[in-house]
């Protein structure tokens, strides 16, 4: 979603925000633009509709973008079309004061009737510009930036990650938070304002992470943060823990394919340190929770969207099946509108990978003023999901740049594992058992190694969906939600319909669409189900369906049904999804990629969705 950056020091700001921009160009865009005060204290304002390439197009080469202070901006689409004019960085009608902002202002209607009677005029359709113009008027009664932005904020209700500069103040950044990320980078005689640390890693690996409600002022000697109380705030100083590497695609055609081929390594950081071989059994420390406290759980209630939400799905059944205890799974969306029953010891784990899903953050918050314990599962260390819940678990992905999620899901899933084991094993779970997901988990990764493998063969499926319209996936048990998952990474990045359904269900209604055109791509494992789904594939094979299974090595019978079959090893039933899916991950990209698209980047779609 929308990316802000921000510079100021001694360089030259304008190619170091746009390489920022570039940073975040995997968050997902439709437009872009960048704000300098040049060497003459000019305010300078670049905007274009559509990639960041197209935004240099229409930055000029002379001197009048020399400057050492300048803010820039990556929007997607909330208030008025992705045009240039919507587009940020938005001026005040002074043409003096340049905002970005993320984040929605809930209030701006009745704001900007105030300024419009206060003779302001507005241009575009934004938010972003009524608070442009209401920090204009604050700093017509102020004089002084720093007040005026937080005498405007004052009157926001909403949600902003912001930045703002003026050619009245050449030496300044002001920029503030609240429920949209911001991160001050400290480098050396510089500092770096952005929305994402992608944005500023090559350049330091020192970041404040700001707080709700604060704001910082950066000079190029320094960095003053305060609430919007006017408190002075000590913040903290983090060290980032990953590399530039993980921001490059290397070898790589798309990050997508980068980070499938990642997933033996991500699925070992996921449960590295947390097997506990002597009690046979898994820790995770950031829970926050003694086992005396878990050990009370009568119920779990888990949260997400989209694709943490499959996870969640996969994490009930998994732990019902080895825990025995119930779980619910919920779309924050739904969770945070609902009055949702939060019975007494009940723990609500919010998974999400980047730990700023807008609704997901608002789910976990309407939880927590319940007073339900809440933790949290989410890759981005320092996220807000990750800084706010009483605890935690890193599910150690890695950064994940492709839009559609692949071993950030696996990584979910194999910490949900480790949780199901960590409390089957207070109450239902034998030690033998509880040794054997151990032994089994351990020899996850070279089992991706051989699914990664068969890459070469399943793009050659891809080609035989190519040109479908739609396309049904099918699952039971674990398998379900990987069946949803598999549909929602085709539909996300080949624009091919395609639905996720248990298998049974297939007969009340979804068989009426087979025919010989429809793809049918079903997970038929050796397990206790495995003959109840070859008899719901049957009534697809008897239509004409073509079907593609995903099975396991040695089933002769798959064959004969089959247009294609995937082979894949076997493993314990907990732990059958992180291996299931993988193959769904690489026909969903090169079906994408043999149809030209941009797999990285999908039309409308975001990495972070931080609007609700
Ligand atoms: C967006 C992304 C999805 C992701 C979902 C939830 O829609 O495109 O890939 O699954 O948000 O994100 P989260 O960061 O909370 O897991």
């Amino acid at each position: 979603m929308c990316g802000i950056v921000g510079y100021i020091g001694k360089k030259n700001a304008i190619s170091l925000v746009v390489e920022g921009l570039k940073r975040l160009e995997y968050r997902g865009y439709d437009s872009a633009g960048v704000a300098i005060i040049n060497k003459s204290k000019d305010l300078k304002v670049y905007k274009a509709e559509g990639k960041i390439i197209e935004l240099e197009k229409v930055i000029p080469t002379n001197d009048e973008i020399i400057g050492n202070i300048g803010i820039a901006h990556t929007r997607w689409a909330t208030h008025g079309q992705p045009n240039k004019k919507n587009s940020h960085p938005h001026i005040d009608n002074s043409g003096k004061i340049a905002i970005v902002h993320n984040g929605i202002i809930e209030n701006y209607r009745v704001l900007k009737t105030f300024l419009e009677e206060k003779g302001f005029s507005f241009y575009s359709e934004t938010d972003t510009e009524v608070l442009a113009n209401l920090i204009s008027f604050m700093e017509s009664e102020y004089h002084n930036l720093e007040v005026s932005v937080r005498e405007a904020l004052i009157k926001v209700e909403g949600t902003f990650g912001l930045a703002v500069i003026s050619s009245d103040y050449p030496g300044q950044i002001i920029a503030a938070r609240r429920g949209s990320p911001l991160i001050l980078g400290i480098g050396k005689e510089e500092y770096f304002i952005a929305s994402d640390v992608s944005a500023t890693i090559i350049h330091t690996k020192d970041v404040i992470y700001l707080q709700d409600n604060e704001m910082v002022v950066l000079t190029q000697t320094g960095y003053t943060i305060k609430t919007l109380k006017n408190e002075i705030v000590e913040a903290k100083i983090d060290k980032v823990d990953w590399d530039i590497s993980q921001m490059e695609k290397g070898d790589y055609k798309h990050f997508m394919l980068k980070e499938i081929f990642e997933q033996p390594t991500s699925v070992g950081n996921a449960f590295r340190g947390r097997l506990y071989d002597n009690l046979s059994t898994t820790r995770l420390g950031g829970i926050g929770m003694s086992l005396s406290e878990l050990r009370k759980v009568k119920k779990i209630q888990i949260i997400g969207c989209g694709t943490s939400w499959h996870a969640a799905l996969i994490g009930k059944n998994i732990i019902e099946q080895i825990a025995r205890i119930p779980v619910e799974v919920e779309y924050a969306s739904e969770y945070r509108y609902r009055n949702p029953i939060i019975p007494e010891d009940t723990i609500v784990i919010v998974i999400s990978q980047s730990g700023e899903t807008a609704d997901t953050l608002a789910a976990m918050r309407e939880a927590q003023a319940r007073g339900a314990k809440v933790f949290g599962i989410t890759n981005v260390v320092g996220s807000t999901i990750a800084r706010e819940t009483d605890g935690g678990v890193y599910s150690h992905a890695g950064s994940e740049i492709g839009v559609a999620s692949t071993k950030a899901f696996t990584s979910q899933i194999t910490v949900l594992g480790l949780l199901a084991v960590l409390l089957g094993r207070m109450t239902n779970m034998s030690p033998i058992d509880g040794m054997e997901f151990i032994k089994e988990i351990r020899k996850i990764p070279k089992k991706i190694e051989k699914i990664l493998a068969l890459n070469d063969d399943i793009r050659e499926i891809a080609k035989s969906m190519v040109n479908s319209t739609n396309a049904l996936y099918l699952g039971r048990g674990v398998h379900y939600p990987v069946a949803l998952e598999g549909a929602l990474k085709l539909k996300e990045i080949s624009y091919i319909h395609a639905e996720g359904y248990p298998a049974a269900e297939m007969k009340h209604g979804p068989l009426a669409l087979i025919d010989e055109n429809m793809p049918v791509v079903a997970i038929a494992l050796n397990d206790s189900i495995y003959d109840k789904i070859i008899s719901n594939l049957q009534e697809v094979k008897a239509r004409d369906g073509q079907l593609i299974i995903i099975a396991s090595e040695g089933d002769k019978l798959v064959k004969k049904m089959a247009k294609h079959v995937i082979y894949i090893p076997d493993t314990i039933y907990a732990l059958q999804p992180i291996l299931s899916v993988i193959p769904l991950q690489l026909l969903a990209y090169h079906v994408a990629d043999l149809k030209g698209f941009n797999v990285d980047q999908p039309r409308n779609l975001a990495k972070s969705v931080t609007v609700e």
